[in-house]
């Protein structure tokens, strides 16, 4: 993927969650309770996968937060001809954070401890939800990895780059992967989807997924973690045509995550083995695998 069009892709929208109209009230507040809860249960949870809270925590309108959207859905699911209601987020131009290139993202401090000046640098007040959001963003960042995870966050390309190269090696070759909308779409909508082809399982020796978080500018937190995932390539249509060759993931056994994640919530599940969180991966989140896995 050429450089220019990878920035492009990276950078349109922020949003993780879809709501289902018949959940929305009670995952609703249930999202919002989560999300007023900044900061120290965060910093407790060994859960990396807490990073879509953090995503929460970014939506400032009540309607976003009212959105409470989901793009999760049971394994079952995935099958040919099923019908599955999905948000995809889009964000235009103008709402989309900037992506930095390496000198301009290593001249500013991206620490916990250099909140109070960063705060300052962006001029968002100190109880702001955008100061929230970066405290958040931030803590998730510092977390240590989990055992058997590798994680890092990004604040560039070229830095998101060489770590994914550090991870796979010099002698793997990988590539990215992402959600294509095969059709420019202007507006997000929950609509429902039909699966048009069997669904591809992707497999790959090593994986890194990088999910957009909330910040002024672009910052990509990559995880990967050596419990059973699966992931997957799946053609949907649209109830109004649009067209999306999505990435999607399976993640197998739950029973490290925390109760009080919003997927469960939406799946009406608790986590376990045999409690699989799947989801499907907005445009601008991506997926390292290495490249000689068939796709
Ligand atoms: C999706 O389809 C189901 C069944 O046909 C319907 O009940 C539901 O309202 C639809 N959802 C959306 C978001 O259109």
């Amino acid at each position: 993927m050429r450089r220019a069009d990878m920035a492009a892709g990276l950078n349109s929208c922020i949003f993780f969650f879809l709501a289902l109209i018949f959940l929305q009230c009670f995952c609703g507040s249930r999202a919002r309770e989560i999300a007023d809860r900044h900061g120290m249960q965060m910093q407790q949870t060994k859960d990396s996968n807490n990073y879509i809270q953090n995503q929460l925590n970014g939506m400032l309108g009540k309607h976003e937060k009212d959105l409470a959207v989901n793009v999760f859905f049971n394994e079952e699911d995935l099958k040919l001809g099923n019908k599955i209601p999905i948000y995809f987020p889009i964000k235009g131009p103008s709402a989309k954070p900037p992506l930095l290139s390496r000198e301009q993202a290593d001249s500013i401090p991206f620490s916990s401890s250099k909140l109070p000046y960063l705060l300052q640098l962006f001029s968002f007040s100190k109880d702001s939800p955008q100061a929230n959001a970066m405290a958040d963003t931030l803590s998730h960042c510092e977390f240590k990895p989990g055992k058997g995870e590798i994680k890092f966050c990004a604040t560039s390309l070229e830095s998101m780059l060489d770590s994914a190269l550090n991870v796979f090696g010099s002698k793997t070759p990988f590539k990215v992967l992402t959600t294509n909308h095969l059709k420019d779409q202007t507006t997000s909508i929950l609509q429902n989807y039909t699966i048009q082809d069997e669904p591809k399982v992707i497999s790959s020796s090593k994986m890194v997924a990088c999910h957009t978080m909330s910040y002024p500018y672009a910052v990509y937190y990559c995880h990967s973690q050596e419990s059973d995932t699966k992931l997957f390539k799946v053609l949907l249509l649209g109830e109004n045509g649009n067209k999306v060759d999505a990435m999607a993931i399976c993640h197998m056994d739950t029973s490290d995550w925390d109760p009080n994640h919003v997927a469960f919530c939406v799946l009406k599940s608790v986590p376990g083995r045999s409690s699989p969180v799947c989801h499907f991966f907005p445009a601008d989140h991506l997926v390292w695998v290495a490249s000689t896995s068939a796709l």
